[in-house]
């Protein structure tokens, strides 16, 4: 498939690269173990997948988009529908980066045939890289039947937001030596069966050192340690959009406050007749 961004601009906003751009590979992301830090952000837009493009080599259309674009209360009642959907739109609006997409609650963890069928349809709708899923000593057996048939699987644990359900909530794990040996054992186990990375999320820091130290694929933190192979947040609360700020979030802008302010500016001057003015009209 070609990765050469071809949207017509007579009938979009959307901007090309002037140059067509060679994709990163999964291959290239795997050779990062240890090296240069592996930069991802979550996109669930094209246009937002263009902006953040040359600043990533990953982008992960995470199935966060549950919370952060349908305003569902967890990520367990997103649809494959949802994640196919968004997936392309992000694969369409980026060039460079590689793009993961999330396999959704319910959808793969049945069996490893039915993880194939899920991740083959979404490989063939969105045209991304490989898939993500939650999931450790459990899912090794499902890594090992999607890696060995062509489909790169960028594992999850430690934190397993699909799993609020059981684990009670959203709060660090490996606070006792036996859910740090667990975890571990989940990194390790995924790592073997063939995961070309793995994300590690909301566990205690000398935990997520030991895993990277422990397996060969680069891990990406979110809530975990500076000494992972790769950083991961999700764009919206890195962007300073919602209120509530996790303790693992840096807020690097403010856009809540600037877009609010941006659509009080516009109220105003529609409330004053200011707007649309003699350059905004066709004569
Ligand atoms: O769904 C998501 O955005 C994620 C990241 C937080 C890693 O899984």
């Amino acid at each position: 498939m070609s990765t050469t961004f071809t949207l017509d601009t007579a009938t979009s906003r959307a901007h090309p690269v002037p140059e067509p751009v060679r994709r990163l590979t999964v291959p290239a992301i795997q050779k990062r173990k240890g090296g240069e830090p592996i930069v991802m952000l979550t996109a669930y837009t094209a246009r937002m997948a263009q902006l953040l493009d040359l600043h990533c080599d990953l982008l992960l259309v995470g199935d966060s988009l549950g919370q952060v674009i349908y305003g569902l209360d967890t990520t367990v009642k997103v649809t494959l529908d949802m994640m196919i959907a968004h997936g392309a739109a992000v694969v369409r609006g980026s060039y460079r980066s590689v793009v993961i997409i999330d396999l959704p609650f319910g959808t793969y963890e049945a069996s490893p045939e039915q993880a194939f069928m899920t991740a083959a349809r979404v490989m063939k709708e969105t045209g991304a890289a490989g898939v993500k899923l939650e999931g450790g000593t459990a899912m090794a057996a499902t890594v090992a039947f999607l890696a060995q048939r062509g489909i790169p699987v960028m594992g999850h644990v430690g934190l397993t937001p699909q799993a609020v359900n059981t684990l009670g909530g959203y709060g660090a794990r490996g606070r006792s030596e036996a859910e740090q040996a667990k975890i571990l054992d989940d990194a390790r186990a995924i790592a073997d069966a063939g995961a070309f990375a793995i994300v590690v999320e909301g566990v205690v820091e000398p935990l997520a050192r030991a895993i990277t130290q422990g397996v060969s694929c680069p891990t990406i933190g979110i809530g975990a340690s500076p000494d992972c192979d790769g950083q991961v947040l999700v764009v919206d609360d890195m962007l300073g959009m919602f209120e509530r700020v996790p303790r693992f979030v840096e807020r690097f802008d403010d856009l809540a406050a600037r877009i609010s302010d941006a659509a009080r500016s516009y109220a105003d001057a529609v409330r004053s007749r200011r707007f649309p003015a003699e350059a905004q009209l066709y004569r």
